[in-house]
């Protein structure tokens, strides 16, 4: 990337402070609900998911490349740690009503792939729906919840997504607390992704059931569209956290319809507002550029936070937007992101975004790879190329206990 041009100045309003210690203190108190308890999911699973660029094309051979070029690429070494297959790979039940995997596709056996991709160090996931079918008509799981969730806990299967097609218009959340139940009941520890769409918000139910929740339809490789799936999900962000998170779907970055800049956007925003990083493209066909995107640590580190909360949308003005979100250790994101057709200058005053300037912030941004120095003047701004994104990093430069006596030398 080329240099953008950055400045800062400094503010500290007390007013400000009080307010936001007050909602510190409410959203503690909303933050009271029972997660899953399968122990997974303390930060956004990361990893691939064969659905957007394979659909219904899977094989146990492409399975296997994928697994291989994760591990090839370096990309588990930066958290990419699932393999997920999404539909189409079930074909009937036995004469005992056991799922049978579509021999034409899987003649090892899923078994045997999933000790596969076990060996290499990754962990596998699988897709069933909770109804009659499959969203692409292959045998679901309702009804057969139990003899589902045993067959995979033998099979040692790490994650499940679990869809919404032919349900038989049966209560949902009682289809999706029968798989939880049944996963749970293996003893193996499964993660569990509710896929309905977002049509019950599942975002104020689902935290006991499952550890994410898809918030919205399916996501297509279009830009306008992928910005619908992260506005419907800002609305939950309160209710994302370790353990369960919100779901704007599985990334497009890489299937060859959005520009670099477009990627680059949406690979940060899906980071800074925690949803689950898997990736959704041909991991053995990848240009330098895409791959320089999904493999940014710095970024990556903003979704693997260890505080999970979701960053969401504080500022919007004329196409362009102020996203942000509190890291551990008293730090901040801040994405700026430019959504109109041209070039545009954004700033951020920290007093406008909820960010307590009581402290002077070093700053760093994460898609230079450059520290800034220190924000003198509460603010970050930068020149943003259309549909880009600038992206920040604050550090105080106090630790909070000597805030009070130094605050105003900034
Ligand atoms: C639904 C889901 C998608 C995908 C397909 C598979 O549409 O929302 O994410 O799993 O089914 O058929």
């Amino acid at each position: 990337m080329t240099d953008r041009p950055s400045n800062f100045s400094g503010a500290v309003s007390m007013a400000l402070l009080k307010v936001l210690a007050l909602i510190a203190v409410v959203l503690n108190i909303l933050d009271t609900t029972v997660a899953l308890e399968n122990g997974l999911g303390l930060t956004p699973p990361m990893g691939f998911n064969t659905w957007n660029k394979f659909a219904c094309d899977i094989h146990e051979d492409l399975v296997k490349d994928m697994a291989h070029a994760m591990i090839d690429s370096g990309l588990h070494k930066l958290g990419y740690q699932y393999i997920n297959l999404d539909d189409c790979w079930q074909i009937t039940r036995n004469e005992t009503g056991y799922i049978v995997e579509d021999p034409n596709a899987f003649p090892s056996g899923m078994a045997s792939l999933i000790a596969h991709v076990h060996d290499l160090g990754l962990k596998f996931g699988l897709y069933s729906d909770a109804g009659l079918r499959t969203c692409a008509i292959r045998p679901g799981s309702l009804g057969y919840e139990t003899k589902d969730a045993v067959l995979y806990a033998e099979w040692e299967v790490d994650f499940l997504k679990y869809d919404n097609c032919w349900n038989l218009g049966k209560d949902l959340k009682t289809r999706y607390q029968t798989m939880s139940d049944a996963l749970n009941a293996t003893g193996r520890p499964i993660f569990f992704s509710l896929c309905e769409w977002g049509e019950q918000d599942p975002a104020t139910w689902a935290r006991p059931i499952g550890n994410m929740w898809r918030t919205f339809q399916d996501i297509r490789n279009d830009w306008n569209w992928i910005l619908s799936c992260l506005d419907y999900n800002d609305k939950w962000h309160q209710y994302a956290g370790p353990g369960g998170w919100n779901d704007p779907d599985i990334l497009e970055v890489g299937n060859g319809v959005l520009s670099i800049a477009e990627s680059r956007s949406h690979f940060t925003l899906w980071a800074l507002v925690k949803a689950p990083l898997l990736l959704g493209n041909d991991l053995r066909n990848m240009t330098s550029d895409i791959f320089e995107i999904i493999s940014n640590k710095e970024v990556i580190a903003l979704n693997q936070d260890p505080l999970g909360i979701q960053g969401n949308k504080r500022l919007s003005m004329n196409g362009t937007e102020v996203w942000a979100g509190d890291l551990s250790n008293n730090e901040y994101a801040i994405v700026l992101f430019n959504r109109s057709d041209k070039e545009a200058d954004i700033v951020a005053k920290f007093d406008d975004i909820g960010i307590a300037a009581n402290s002077p912030f070093f700053v760093r941004d994460i898609w230079m790879h450059k520290d800034l120095g220190i924000a003198h003047s509460g603010m970050v701004s930068a020149k943003v190329a259309s549909h880009d994104v600038a992206a920040f990093r604050l550090k105080p430069v106090f630790p909070p206990t000597l805030r009070g006596k130094y605050h105003n030398i900034a």
